[in-house]
């Protein structure tokens, strides 16, 4: 499979891309995405687009894909893409590998956090803004989350699930991103950590950041979100507004279960 042939190698975003605004193109665009993990084929032709500041909900089932394509937006080898375009702020990120899309502006925090071992709070900010260009800085992180602040000499390791979570989101914030991919931040988390995780997404919202929200807690996710896209089998299903998922008891019982 060789994945550099397949790709228009345009400088701007293609026009069909454009389905939510019909005057300019969107900010990001997942446009008929196909990945695999080896043989299997996963992520199956999947299509949506983010506006500029949005909060994207990217649901459906266990199993459903989700994780699949953020790794794929961010350019992970595994599951790798095949054919497929994406887009962020009119760079192409489908030719891009990890690191290129890092630098790019997408910003993962994966499901396990990934916090490092042996550092401090403060030296894992720190080494997250190592590569220019930087993002927000450390007392400004502190601001959005002063639990960190206070932990700031503590080794990242040994906080709370919570603030680990808090610390992994600081992480990408730390670096100059333009999108922010969330892979279940409030997994394995009581609901009063819940909710000031989710205080601080309406914050990081109004900065103007763009995100997608993966996350099996939908209603959660629907509340702060704009938009939803639902998966089902590495297929779109579902592509509104989260009112719309809100109000449809039917859609959140065949592909939410719930
Ligand atoms: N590393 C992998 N190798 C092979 N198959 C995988 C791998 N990771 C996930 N899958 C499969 O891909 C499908 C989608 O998984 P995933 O994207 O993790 O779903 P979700 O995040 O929606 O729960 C599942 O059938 C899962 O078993
Ligand atoms: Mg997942």
């Amino acid at each position: 499979m060789n994945s550099e042939t397949s790709f228009a190698s345009g400088k701007t975003a293609p026009e069909r891309n454009a389905n939510h605004a019909a005057t300019a193109p969107a900010y990001f665009s997942a446009y008929d995405l196909h990945s695999y993990y080896g043989e299997s084929y996963i992520v199956q032709g999947v299509s949506f687009n983010v506006h500029e500041g949005e909060i994207l909900a990217l649901l459906g089932r266990n199993g459903a894909g989700k994780t699949s394509t953020l790794r794929t937006i961010a350019r992970l080898a595994s599951p790798a893409l095949v054919k497929g375009e994406l887009w962020l702020d009119h760079q192409s990120l489908h030719d891009k590998r990890a690191h290129e899309a890092a630098i790019a502006g997408v910003g993962l925090v994966p499901e396990d956090r990934r916090i490092i071992s042996g550092l401090t709070v403060e030296e894992n900010l720190e080494l997250a803004q190592i590569v220019e260009p930087k993002g927000w800085s450390i007392e400004r992180l502190y601001e959005l989350f002063p639990r960190l602040g206070e932990r700031r000499k503590q080794e990242g390791t040994t906080l709370s699930g919570g603030e680990q979570q808090m610390l992994a989101i600081a992480r990408a914030l730390a670096r100059d991103i333009k999108l922010l991919l969330l892979d279940e931040p409030y997994e394995g988390l009581a609901p009063v950590i819940v909710q000031e995780i989710e205080k601080t997404l309406h914050l990081i919202r109004e900065q103007g950041m763009t995100t997608i929200i993966v996350e099996q807690n939908a209603i959660a996710a629907l509340e702060i979100s704009d938009r939803a896209v639902i998966l089902d089998t590495g297929a779109v299903v579902f592509d509104g507004t989260a009112a719309q998922v809100l109000e449809n008891d039917a859609l959140r019982q065949e592909y939410l279960a719930i």
